[in-house]
């Protein structure tokens, strides 16, 4: 294992204070942080994921209690979500205080904040004290990380140091609720479902797509995100059993990421099975797709999970992953 990967707190509250970055586990992915009181710090964020500086990050905080150290006006409905979920996989979009950086904010008044749920990273942030500004840590555009090694996979030594909190439990990013507007928007689906934050609130949350979206810059929601560089094909089964055997005839090495239980062999593709439930699908959803990825396969054939309710954050990602559709 690389000597950047380790679970020293003291080195990463260290590193932190000094203005440079590390990389964190969450319970939904893995992070890219550094102190986001410090613009020059957040400014390494960007450099190092190649990623545009209008796009706002994510302030992680230890609760409830940091929330008016970061935002300000903030509705009754944040506080009840708060106490709901966190620590846990909900950002609030909230309107921001003055001193937080532009770098921050992508030059928006609105701050997103989070208070994770990992037990390494909570007493990180505890002793920190303050808020870290973290994206996922990938290369913009790519698949989030779920593991230590990944984040090493994504930057190697560039990152001094990556704390090791073991595979993330909830696989798939934070849900993003915007509470700045007349009505709580769901901007990403994500680790709380919407029914439970509606059921908090009792009120429906309004969809990113029927909102006014003409000021938001929520990068995860660009088409080609969360994407392997292998291209991903989606579709029902059967369509994909043809274009397996189609593509294996042509020479190609072929991938079907399939939920069935019944599958016979498909001639030629290596089968991966994927698993049936809602939950366990997004903790390996990631880790499978960078499994398959770096030119082991010519395409992936994946099977395309149910539209139904508790598939949501599944079927967004897998949406915004797949190179084209079949079927
Ligand atoms: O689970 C997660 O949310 C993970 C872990 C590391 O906490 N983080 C994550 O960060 O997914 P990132 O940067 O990959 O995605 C965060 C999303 C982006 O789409 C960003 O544009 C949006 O949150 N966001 C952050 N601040 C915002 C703001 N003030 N207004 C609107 N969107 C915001
Ligand atoms: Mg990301």
């Amino acid at each position: 294992m690389p000597n950047t990967i380790s679970t020293d707190l003291d080195q990463a509250l260290a590193l932190l204070q000094a203005g440079e970055l590390v990389g964190i586990p969450t319970e939904t992915v893995y992070g890219l942080a550094a102190d986001a009181r410090r613009p020059e710090a957040v400014a390494k964020i960007f450099a190092l994921k190649g990623r545009p500086a209008d796009h706002p990050v994510i302030v992680h905080i230890a609760g409830a209690a940091q929330l008016d150290d970061w935002a300000q006006d903030i509705p009754d409905s944040a506080r009840k979500l708060a106490a709901a979920f966190w620590p846990g996989s909900l950002t609030l979009i909230l309107k921001r205080k003055p001193h937080v950086p532009d770098a921050v904010t992508g030059g928006q008044d609105t701050v997103g904040l989070r208070a994770p749920a990992h037990p390494l990273t909570h007493a990180l942030l505890e002793r920190f004290g303050g808020g870290l500004a973290a994206p996922s840590a990938n290369q913009f555009g790519h698949v989030s990380p779920t593991t230590a090694q990944h984040v090493y996979n994504e930057f190697g030594s560039q990152l001094g140091l990556i704390l090791d909190g073991g595979p993330c439990q909830v696989g798939v990013e934070s849900t993003i609720v915007g509470l700045t507007g007349e009505q709580p928007t769901l901007l990403r689906p994500g680790g709380v479902p919407a029914e439970a934050i509606e059921a908090v609130l009792g009120v429906k949350l309004i969809h990113h797509q029927k909102a006014d979206s003409a000021k938001l810059r929520v990068s995860g929601l660009l088409d080609s995100h969360y994407a392997p560089r292998t291209p991903l094909l989606v579709g029902p089964l059967a369509a994909l059993e043809g274009e397996a055997y189609r593509r294996f005839e042509a020479g190609q090495r072929v991938a079907l990421l399939h939920r069935s239980q019944m599958l016979q062999a498909v001639c030629g593709a290596e089968s991966v099975a994927m698993p049936l439930d809602p939950a366990n699908y997004a903790r390996e959803l990631y880790a499978t797709l960078r499994a398959c990825d770096g030119g082991r396969f010519d395409v992936l054939l994946l099977e395309r999970p149910p539209e139904e309710a508790d598939w949501l954050a599944v079927n967004d990602r897998i949406k915004r992953a797949a190179s084209g559709w079949l079927g």
